[in-house]
């Protein structure tokens, strides 16, 4: 299939997103090479960041794919190009945690790595003007983003999607700590997982020495964002393959 961008509808802080020619149903979009972190206050960038994550992440959507999670996934294409499904996005960021790290270890001043069980899931209003803040349940509803059903199914959702990303990032050695994802709503009414699943958006440790591989690297200036990035891709490419 031959796809062609159209015109640039929205550039945030890592991707542009362009409609796809004489493609209503698609978007098509373009991992850039930037990071930033404290809500655009921090800013960096490296090389073959933007291919990294595209490769990363197409890698993990089909991946989740396979196991009956629905994913904006189409295709992947030149070397940081992903065409997804258009979604109506809900404007949440669903941050589930299998240990303590980040916000939640500072909130209740918790020892890093402290296991949570069951996994715990987060819900943040997405609005770079507010600061992503924190919502309850309730909050949710009464903004009128979700019902309390559809909360449930989310929340089930988001928990299924760990458990299978634990066990893809197990067999290569990595705990996955914690992570944020986006959903949103397709045609018929289904929650479909959209935006990107990177060491952006993950923390992800060494299960053997535990170094961060993710983009606290950066957020904390640990050392070389990029090697810790190549070594994600490289282990999971080793495992799941090549092919994009
Ligand atoms: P937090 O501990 O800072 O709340 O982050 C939880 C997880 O969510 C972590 O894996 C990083 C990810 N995250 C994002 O992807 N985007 C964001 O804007 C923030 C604050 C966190
Ligand atoms: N994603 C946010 C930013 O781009 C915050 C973060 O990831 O730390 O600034």
């Amino acid at each position: 299939m031959t796809y062609l961008p159209g015109d640039l509808i929205y550039e945030g802080k890592a991707k542009k997103i362009f409609t796809v020619q004489n493609r209503a149903d698609l978007l098509w979009q373009e991992f850039k090479n930037s990071l930033t972190a404290f809500n655009g206050v921090k800013k960096g960038e490296f090389d073959i960041k933007g291919q990294l994550n595209r490769d990363i992440s197409a890698i993990i959507f089909r991946y989740l794919k396979n196991h009956g999670i629905r994913c904006h996934y189409v295709d992947a294409l030149d070397s940081n190009i992903m065409i997804t499904q258009k979604l109506k996005m809900i404007p949440l960021e669903v941050v589930v945690r299998n240990k303590a790290a980040g916000s939640l270890k500072k909130k209740f001043d918790m020892p890093e790595g402290f296991d949570i069980n069951p996994p715990l899931v987060e819900f943040y209003f997405k609005k770079d003007e507010l600061n992503d803040p924190f919502m309850s349940d309730d909050h949710v509803v009464m903004l009128r983003l979700l019902t309390y059903e559809q909360i449930q199914k989310l929340k089930t959702t988001s928990l299924e999607v760990n458990k299978f990303l634990k066990k893809f990032f197990e067999t290569v050695d990595i705990t996955l700590v914690d992570f944020k994802v986006e959903f949103g709503l397709s045609e018929a009414g289904e929650f479909v997982l959209g935006d990107e699943i990177s060491p952006d958006s993950c923390r992800l440790w060494d299960k053997a020495t535990g170094e961060k591989l993710d983009k606290d690297r950066f957020r904390l200036d640990l050392g070389d964002v990029k090697t810790g990035y190549n070594e994600v891709s490289n282990r999971i490419k080793k495992v799941y393959g090549e092919k994009l």
